[in-house]
Order: structure tokens, then C-alpha cells, then sequence
């Protein structure tokens, strides 16, 4: 189908931003549990923690509640470490928390939640995380949705799948109706989407200085059943995994 019919198609399913909502994966619970693992959370006290791709910061205040030493929020994103800031000083953490687009200090843990689908390379960012972390630290990543999720265009899902069946042309435009960062292309959005499969991360940790300690591929609830290797692009709401220095 033309460009052009694709974009009217998809003004006339969406004519504004579309209302792209995920909450429902943490009712009850917070959003570190549910993307860290209960296990995890009980380890930080007392530990410097690396927040790699911080957002608005709500992870890092997180993680100095649950008892952190230190905590750095890294983002590309100045406006969105402005935010964090404020957040962290209006928890009263913000001797704990810091913010920044870089650092030099060295980590027990990096952590990086709903991120590694937006890195515009991830491979880089994989070699920077291991400079920044102690011999025997780890990292802890929990991302999605990847690329096949029903949602894994987020934005340009405006329904299920609807990223794969329209073109990258199409959507961008449609986008801009109503964004103005000028992105032409899918990596170009604010914040970055790289398309991230789930098994283009699992080459990606092959070639990086790290190696999968576990790997967990956590079902769309309602599609658990249809849930198994071959199915688990389309049925995967999130990956959750445990990254070690290879020695
Ligand atoms: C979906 S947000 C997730 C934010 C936060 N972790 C959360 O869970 O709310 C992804 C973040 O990754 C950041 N990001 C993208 N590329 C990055 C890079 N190369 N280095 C650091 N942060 C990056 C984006 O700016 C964005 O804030």
C-alpha cells in the first residue's frame, strides 16, 4: 500500500497521540519489583547502583529508598535529568541520588529498566557498562516491549502489530502530526527505538564483555498459554535478565 493512503489510514485510527498505556503490569506492586525481581531488591542495601537509561528518575529514588549507598541516574536525555533531580530532592534523597548523561564511578550494579529497546547502540553501551562496574559486579536489565510484542512499536502501535504492517515512511509521518522532534526515522525518536528482538539481544550479549547469568522471558499475561520457544518474540511482555563480567 502507498505511503501516502497508509498515512491517512492511520490519521484516521489515531488522528492524535495515542493514549499508550502499561500500567497495568504494576498494579499492587512497584515497578522495580515487578521488572527486577523480588530477589533482586533485597540486595541493595548498602550498595552504589548505576541506573543505566534513568528516565525521569523514578527507579533511582526507588533504589535509595530500598536502602542504596549511592545511586547514579544516567540518561541522554538533560531534560528528562532535570526532572529526576527535582524528584530526587523533593524525596529528600538527593544526597544519594545523582544525575548525569556520563560518569566515572565505578558500580556494584548497573541497572537499566525499559531501556535496552531504546539504545541507538546497544553494543556501546554494553562496553560502557562494563567500565563502570567492579570486577565482580553485575547487571541487572529488564526491557519491553521487544520489536514483534503486539506493542513493540510503542508509540506506532496504535493497534496490536500495527508497527509491522505499516511502513517506517507512514508512521514516521503520522508521528509528526503531532511531534515535533523532527525524527525521520524509528532511531530517531526522542529517547531512541532500535527495534530491539529478543534474539538480537542474545547475539548482541555474545559479542559484548558480558554473559547471560539467566535470562527470563516473562509472558503477556493473556498469551501465556500460547507462550514457548518459537512463539516467544510475539509472546514475551518483558525481558528480564542477570548479566556477569566474563572472567
Ligand atoms: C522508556 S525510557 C525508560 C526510563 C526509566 N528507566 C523508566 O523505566 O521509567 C528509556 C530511556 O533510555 C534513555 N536512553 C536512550 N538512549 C540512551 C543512551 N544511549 N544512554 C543513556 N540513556 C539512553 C532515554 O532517554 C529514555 O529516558
Amino acid at each position: 500500500m502507498l505511503p501516502g493512503i497508509q498515512y491517512r489510514l492511520l490519521r484516521t485510527i489515531s488522528p492524535g497521540e495515542p493514549n499508550i498505556c502499561t500500567g497495568e503490569f504494576y498494579e499492587g506492586k512497584s515497578k522495580l519489583e515487578i521488572m527486577l525481581g523480588h530477589e533482586f531488591l533485597g540486595t541493595i542495601p548498602g550498595k552504589t547502583v548505576i541506573d543505566f537509561g534513568c528516565g525521569g528518575g523514578s527507579e533511582v529514588v526507588g533504589l535509595a529508598r530500598l536502602g542504596a549507598n549511592r545511586v547514579i541516574g544516567i540518561d541522554i536525555r538533560e531534560d528528562l535529568l532535570q526532572l529526576a533531580r527535582q524528584r530526587a530532592h523533593a524525596a529528600g534523597l538527593s544526597k544519594i541520588c545523582h544525575f548525569a548523561t556520563s560518569t566515572n564511578e565505578l558500580a556494584h550494579v548497573v541497572v537499566s529498566i525499559d531501556a535496552f529497546e531504546h539504545f541507538g547502540d546497544p553494543l556501546a553501551v554494553l562496553h560502557t557498562i562494563d567500565t563502570l562496574l567492579y570486577p565482580r559486579g553485575e547487571v541487572i536489565a529488564s526491557f519491553g516491549p521487544t520489536w514483534y510484542h503486539p506493542r513493540g512499536g510503542h508509540l506506532f502501535s496504535v493497534f496490536p502489530w500495527a508497527h509491522l504492517l505499516f511502513s517506517e515512511k507512514a508512521l514516521i509521518r503520522w508521528r509528526s502530526d503531532f511531534k515535533t522532534d523532527g525524527a525521520t526515522r524509528f532511531s530517531e525518536v526522542a529517547g531512541g527505538l532500535n527495534q530491539m528482538t529478543i534474539r538480537r539481544f542474545k547475539n548482541l550479549i555474545q559479542d559484548s564483555p558480558f554473559k547471560l547469568a539467566s535470562l527470563e522471558l516473562v509472558p503477556i499475561r493473556k498469551l501465556r498459554p500460547l507462550h514457548n520457544r518459537w512463539t516467544c518474540e510475539f509472546t514475551t511482555a518483558f525481558v528480564r535478565c542477570r548479566l556477569v563480567k566474563r572472567i
